[in-house]
């Protein structure tokens, strides 16, 4: 049952079995895309019987798979079933992949927005109106309450952080702290993960990697920040399969020297195997294990 109707459900509601009003819109979708291309949306059969035997390659192509706009499916196919078909105009086409965005974020917030502009088109063609006027999910971005990227009336803070950093860059001043104080909710998180995100912004000139730590006065773990800021870009490296691991390994061991074995300490246990080293600091990637099995087992 699941199987047969996996395409009409959203792919974060196939996943977590949460139901969703941005869920529904997408199932609207799924079921209008049908009905004016006469196909499924991934392109498969649509009974069971003939779909892949594995379930998990059902689920992996239903949440992964781009999905070709009903318009553009139309004109390669050039028929619906048996019959010749024209076109469908692009602004039917752009609503319905609008519900059919693989984020909920990306779809109509609301029925009602969906609704308006399915009622709108319908009035622009009905009465012979000019359709390159209409613009699809216009009311529905306008009605979502979504606060701007950048934080607001902060640009003084910005500009400070900007000036500290070009210090750091443009000086040999490689350890100079920052810190921001504030109350509770005066944005200043929000700042630097903003500030941040501009720094690390894929096609800059200059490469930047940033992490940043929380000071907590309360908390009694020594180097608390140290710790965060280490751990972070610890999560960030040593997680990536894209990075080469044991590199990274050989390059902490590398640099840190002598002092290895205290910045080990100061870490979450967690993090020694990440960092290749057994409880004492040994490097395991150099362990002999047979003779340390011999010796164990002596
Ligand atoms: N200037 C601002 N512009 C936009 N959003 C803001 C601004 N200031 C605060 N906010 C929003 O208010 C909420 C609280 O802000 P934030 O978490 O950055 O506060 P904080 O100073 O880090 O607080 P805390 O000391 O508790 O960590 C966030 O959702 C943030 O996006
Ligand atoms: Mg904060």
């Amino acid at each position: 049952m699941l199987r047969k109707e996996l395409r009409y459900l959203a792919p974060e509601v196939a996943l977590s079995k949460r139901v969703s009003l941005t869920g529904d819109v997408y199932s609207i979708g799924v079921l209008a895309y049908e009905l004016i291309t006469g196909a499924t949306i991934d392109g498969g059969p649509d009974s069971p019987e003939e779909a892949d035997v594995d379930v998990l390659i059902d689920f992996h192509r239903h949440v992964t798979m781009q999905i070709l706009p009903p318009r553009d499916w139309v004109a390669r196919e050039g028929h619906i079933g048996q019959i010749e078909a024209s076109l469908p105009p692009q602004q039917l086409s752009d609503i319905i992949m609008r519900c059919l965005g693989k984020e909920p974020d990306t779809r109509y917030s609301s029925l009602e927005s969906l609704a308006y502009d399915l009622s709108t088109f319908v009035r622009i063609c009905r009465t012979g109106g000019d359709l390159s006027r209409f613009k699809v999910g216009e009311i529905d971005d306008l009605a979502r309450f979504a606060l701007p990227v950048r934080p607001i009336h902060r640009e003084q803070q910005l500009e400070a952080l900007q000036v500290a950093y070009k210090h750091i860059v443009d000086t040999d001043d490689q350890t100079r702290v920052v810190n921001i104080s504030g109350l509770s909710g005066s944005g200043k998180t929000r700042i630097v993960q903003y500030f941040v995100s501009e720094l690390e912004a894929p096609g800059t000139d200059r490469p930047t990697v940033v992490a940043w730590a929380k000071m907590h006065e309360s908390n009694q773990t020594p180097l608390y920040s140290f710790r965060q800021i280490f751990t972070s870009l610890l999560d960030r490296y040593l997680a990536d399969p894209t990075e080469d691991v044991k590199q990274w390994q050989q390059t902490i061991r590398d640099t840190l020297g002598a002092s290895f074995q205290l910045f080990l300490s100061l870490l979450p246990s967690e993090y020694w195997r990440l960092l290749g080293a057994d409880t004492e600091g040994r490097n395991i990637n150099e362990l002999d294990w047979p003779k340390l099995n011999a010796s164990l087992s002596k």
